[in-house]
C-alpha cells in the first residue's frame, strides 16, 4: 500500500488542501509534518468552505485518522479554535486527532518578536510567530507539547524562557514585557482542552505503516518557501519539501512510495521575495480578481505572475516528484495567448536551472515561450478527453517541460470537478 507525500511545487498556496481533500478518500492517514499556523488550506465540498490552519485537510472525510508531527509548530489557541470551530460544523474529532508529544509550542511572545523583527527583516512573514518559535526550537530552549502535560515542568521552562524574552522584548523591541502567571494559567487550560490528542505520533505512524494503511503526508508552504531549498531568505522556518515528512514525522525515507506535487497553472507568492515572472500591471491584477488570490491565512493580495517552470522544474527534482496536480486550469480559459516562463536571462547569460544568487532572481528577465489559449470554459470537466484541444496542447507542453507527468488536473474549486489520469492511492 503505497504512502504518499503532497507537496507544494511553487510559493504555497497552490491549492494543496483540494488535492489533499481528494485523495484522503483512499488514505487511511493523513499526516502534516511541518509549518504551523501560517498555512491555510481551503476545502469545499457541496458548495461549503472549509479553511484549515492546523488540522489535516483529511479531518473533513468522517473518521479518517489526522496527525500532527513533531516538525509543527503550534499556537494552542489557534488549534482550539479550529477544533472547535469544526466540531460546530458537525465534524467528528475527538478520536481521530492526533497531535506530537515533540511538536514545539508557539508562545506569545513568538508573534511579538515575528511582528517586531520584520520592521528590519521584511520577509512579509504571516506575524503568526512561526519563525521564532523554530528558531527556539533549534536553540534547544524550545517548549514542547509534552511540556504541556506537566505542569511543573511546564512552569519552569516558561520562567526561564520568558526571562530571556522580557528582556529582548523590553530592551530591544522596546515592547511590554509579559506576565509569567497570565500565560501560565492560559497554558494549563489549553492542556486540559488538547492534552487527550497529544501522543507519540511518531510511533503511531509507523504502527499504521506496518499495517499497510495508505498514508497521506500532507506539506504546507511550498518548494521556494522551503527553507534550506527555497529563495532564502524570503522563506518560511521549516523544510516544507517532502524529504521534512522523515524528519517531521518521525518516519524512514524507505516509507514513502511517491511524491505528488501541486502547482497551479499560473503562479503566485504572498508576502516579499523575489518572484521572476510577477505581473504587476493589468494582466496580474486580472489573475488575481479571477483567481481570488486573497491569502486565506491573512487576507493580503497575492502577487500574481504566469507559470514559471524554471521553479516547478526545480521543484520536481528538489523533491523527487512522480507526478504533478495542476490547479486552477479554468482561470486561464480566456486568455488568447498564454505565457510559460522558460528560462530566465541576466546579463546575457541564459539560466535553465533555478539560480540561488539573489542578484539574478531579483533582477532577471524570463524568458518566456507563448502557447495558444483555448478560449473555452473548462469549468468542471471530469475526463481529459473533454478539455478543448488547445487546452491539452498547453498540458502536454508544460510536462514536456517539466519532466514529469500531469496526473490530476483542477477545474474549479469543488472537490468533483477534478480530471484524475491517475490516482497516486489506486494507480500505485
Ligand atoms: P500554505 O500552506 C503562502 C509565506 C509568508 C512569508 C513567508 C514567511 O497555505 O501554502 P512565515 O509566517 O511562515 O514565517 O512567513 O512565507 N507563507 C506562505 N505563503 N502560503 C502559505 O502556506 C504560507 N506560509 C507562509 O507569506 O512570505
Ligand atoms: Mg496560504
Amino acid at each position: 500500500m503505497p504512502n504518499i507525500v503532497v507537496v507544494g511545487a511553487q510559493w504555497g498556496d497552490e491549492g494543496k488542501g483540494k488535492i489533499i481533500d481528494i485523495l484522503a478518500k483512499d488514505a487511511g492517514v493523513v499526516a502534516r509534518y511541518q509549518g504551523g499556523h501560517n498555512a491555510g488550506h481551503t476545502v469545499v465540498v457541496n458548495d461549503e468552505e472549509y479553511i484549515l490552519h492546523l488540522i489535516p485537510s483529511g479531518i473533513i472525510h468522517p473518521g479518517k485518522i489526522c496527525m500532527i508531527g513533531n516538525g509543527v509548530v503550534i499556537d494552542p489557541e489557534a488549534l482550539i479554535g479550529e477544533i472547535e470551530g469544526l466540531k460546530s460544523r458537525g465534524i467528528a474529532i475527538d478520536n481521530n486527532l492526533f497531535i506530537s508529544k515533540n511538536s514545539h509550542l508557539i508562545m506569545p511572545y513568538h508573534s511579538i518578536i515575528d511582528k517586531e523583527s520584520e520592521r528590519s527583516k521584511s520577509i512579509g512573514t504571516t506575524g503568526r510567530g512561526i519563525g521564532p518559535a523554530y528558531v527556539d526550537k533549534v536553540a534547544r530552549t524550545g517548549i514542547r507539547m509534552s511540556d504541556l502535560l506537566d505542569s511543573h515542568l511546564f512552569r519552569e521552562k516558561l520562567e526561564l524562557n520568558l526571562s530571556n524574552m522580557n528582556y529582548l522584548l523590553y530592551n530591544v523591541y522596546k515592547s511590554e514585557q509579559l506576565d509569567l502567571e497570565e500565560i501560565y494559567s492560559k497554558y494549563m487550560g489549553y492542556a486540559q482542552k488538547i492534552g487527550k490528542y497529544i501522543t507519540d505520533v511518531s510511533i503511531l505512524i509507523n504502527k499504521y505503516i506496518e499495517e499497510n494503511m495508505n498514508i497521506l503526508f500532507e506539506g504546507a508552504q511550498g518548494t521556494l518557501l522551503d527553507v534550506d531549498h527555497g529563495t532564502y531568505p524570503y522563506v518560511t522556518s521549516s523544510n516544507a519539501i517532502a524529504g521534512g515528512a522523515c524528519t517531521g514525522l518521525g518516519i524512514g525515507p524507505t516509507k514513502i512510495d511517491g511524491v505528488l506535487g501541486v502547482s497551479k497553472a499560473y503562479t503566485t507568492r504572498v508576502g516579499s521575495g523575489p518572484f521572476p515572472t510577477e505581473l504587476k500591471d493589468k494582466l496580474g491584477n486580472d489573475l488575481r480578481s479571477k483567481g481570488r488570490e486573497y491569502g486565506a491565512t491573512t487576507g493580503r493580495p497575492r502577487r500574481c505572475g504566469w507559470l514559471d517552470v524554471v521553479v516547478v522544474r526545480y521543484s520536481v527534482i528538489i523533491n523527487g516528484m512522480s507526478g504533478i496536480a495542476l490547479t486552477k486550469l479554468d482561470i486561464l480559459d480566456e486568455y488568447p495567448k498564454i505565457k510559460i516562463c522558460v528560462g530566465y536571462k541576466y546579463k546575457g547569460n541564459i539560466y535553465n536551472e533555478m539560480p540561488h544568487e539573489s542578484s539574478v532572481l531579483w533582477n532577471c528577465e524570463p524568458v518566456y515561450e507563448e502557447i495558444e489559449g483555448w478560449q473555452e470554459s473548462t469549468v468542471g470537466i471530469k475526463r481529459f478527453d473533454s478539455l478543448p484541444k488547445k487546452a491539452k496542447v498547453y498540458i502536454r507542453r508544460v510536462e514536456d517541460l517539466v519532466g514529469v507527468k500531469i496526473d490530476i488536473i483542477s477545474t474549479s474549486q469543488r472537490r468533483d470537478d477534478t480530471i484524475i489520469k491517475r490516482n497516486p492511492f489506486r494507480d500505485y
